[in-house]
């Protein structure tokens, strides 16, 4: 998963929890492994707890690659298998 995001009057409200779990559907369905990770920068604290809720474990820090990032942290989160959640 590259981004996850949710129009800002829409947020708080189940959409993105739902996204969440029909990529995980998705994927399941379609993917050799069941594990999946994604990176979030450090500071997207409310970001990070969202996918925490849904079961996602930090395992990784390390300084982003994406040039206008400007070296920012991010962090690893992976989930060993995603299929119940889809
Ligand atoms: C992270 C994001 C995708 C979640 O989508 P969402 O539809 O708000 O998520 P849900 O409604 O399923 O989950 C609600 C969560 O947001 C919190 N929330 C409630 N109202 C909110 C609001 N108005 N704005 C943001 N978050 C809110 C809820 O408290 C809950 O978190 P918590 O239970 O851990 O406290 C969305 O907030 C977003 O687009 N954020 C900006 C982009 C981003 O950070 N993406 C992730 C990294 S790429």
């Amino acid at each position: 998963m590259d981004n996850l995001h949710v129009r800002p009057h829409a947020r708080g409200r189940g959409i993105g929890h739902q996204l969440f779990c029909a990529f995980a559907g998705e994927l399941s369905a379609r993917a050799s492994s069941p594990g999946f990770h994604l990176w979030v920068f450090e500071a997207n604290v409310a970001g990070l707890r969202f996918y925490k809720r849904l079961g996602g474990r930090v395992v990784e820090r390390d300084t982003s690659k994406i040039p206008a990032a400007g070296g920012k942290s991010v962090l690893r989160v992976h989930w060993p298998t995603i299929a119940h959640l889809g």
